[in-house]
């Protein structure tokens, strides 16, 4: 397995599989890896006779009080993993090799509406952060499919808007969430959780499939959410927010809708999680009350 740390350098291995007739298929992740990762790695080798994983903790997507110089960082860890899963090339460059002239100088890429709902609402810059140094990864890798996982719905949104708007001819595959026995989805934040939290951070999942069966049963989606947001904070999280929305663009459902997503980000002590659960209404005859912000 090749580990290459420059742009240059990436590009010419791209350049030389491409002569010699072969597809990459590409998986950008942070590093501090798990089996939620190495799930998009294993999808990711089926698709493409080459494979790349990015290692790269983003400072561009991480705000002033976030956890960028915090994050969990295990180099060596995550290149035996992926060595292990038959990766060719671990892609893993500096900051200065991205942005030579500082993360704020780049050329940024905004993808307009989604990135100020949800997550973009509470992490202002965040989207732009993630689409400017996919878009960036994506030119240094050259991949024919780039694979994601639906852990962060929107963040595959985002990315899937920014292929079509900007004619990037990349196939992007999505995978769903690996979860712990508990329901928890696995996330290297995870780490950040004591023991006592650890055990508590379970109620997250099991409130958005109790927000689901409610809308389900009643399909009063407002009044759902609000009992969900409420239990929540009961367990002691502090929501940032847990809402229904449209699979195909995160809008508030209508009447009709059929095809929903509960999503919801909350705080745990200073750890931030965030889950999602895509579902399909079953009784669409009985219309949605969509009562919800
Ligand atoms: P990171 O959080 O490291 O995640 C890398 C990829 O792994 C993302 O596509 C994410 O959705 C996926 N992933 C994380 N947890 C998962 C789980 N439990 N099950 C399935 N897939 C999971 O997301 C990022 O990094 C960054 O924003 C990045 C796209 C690399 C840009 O910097």
């Amino acid at each position: 397995m090749r580990i290459i740390d420059t742009v240059a350098g990436m590009q010419q291995q791209a350049r030389d599989w491409k002569q010699a007739g072969e597809q990459i298929a590409f998986v950008p992740t942070m590093g501090n890896l798990h089996t939620g990762h190495i799930a998009l790695v294993k999808a990711a080798r089926k698709l493409a006779q080459r494979c790349v994983v990015s290692i790269f903790v983003n400072p561009k997507q991480f705000g002033p009080n976030e956890d960028f110089a915090t994050y969990p960082r295990s180099f060596a860890a995550d290149c035996a993993q992926l060595e292990a899963e038959g990766v060719d090339c671990v892609f893993a460059p500096s900051s200065e090799a991205m942005y030579p002239a500082g993360k704020d100088a780049c050329t940024s890429i905004t993808v307009p509406g989604l990135s100020d709902l949800l997550e973009g609402e509470h992490r202002p810059g965040f989207f732009t952060g993630v689409a400017t140094i996919v878009c960036k990864l994506f030119n240094c890798v050259q991949p024919d499919v780039a694979v994601f996982g639906e852990k962060d719905y929107q963040q595959c949104f985002i990315v899937r808007r920014m292929v079509r708007d900007l004619d990037l001819a990349i196939e992007i595959v999505s995978q769903p969430t690996v979860r712990e026995a508990d329901g928890l989805a696995l996330s290297s934040r995870n780490t950040y959780l004591d023991a006592e939290q650890r055990q508590r951070a379970a109620g997250l999942y099991r409130c958005l499939k109790k927000l689901v069966a409610a809308v389900h049963q009643h399909t009063d989606i407002g009044f759902a959410v609000i009992h969900a947001s409420r239990e929540l904070e009961q367990q002691g999280f502090e929501v940032d927010y847990v809402v229904v929305r449209r699979q195909t663009d995160l809008h508030v459902p209508v009447y009709n809708d059929t095809a929903l997503v509960a999503l919801a980000a909350v705080h745990l002590g200073a750890t931030r999680l965030i889950d999602n659960l895509p579902f399909i209404l079953e009784r669409p005859e009985s219309g949605i009350i969509a009562g919800q912000s």
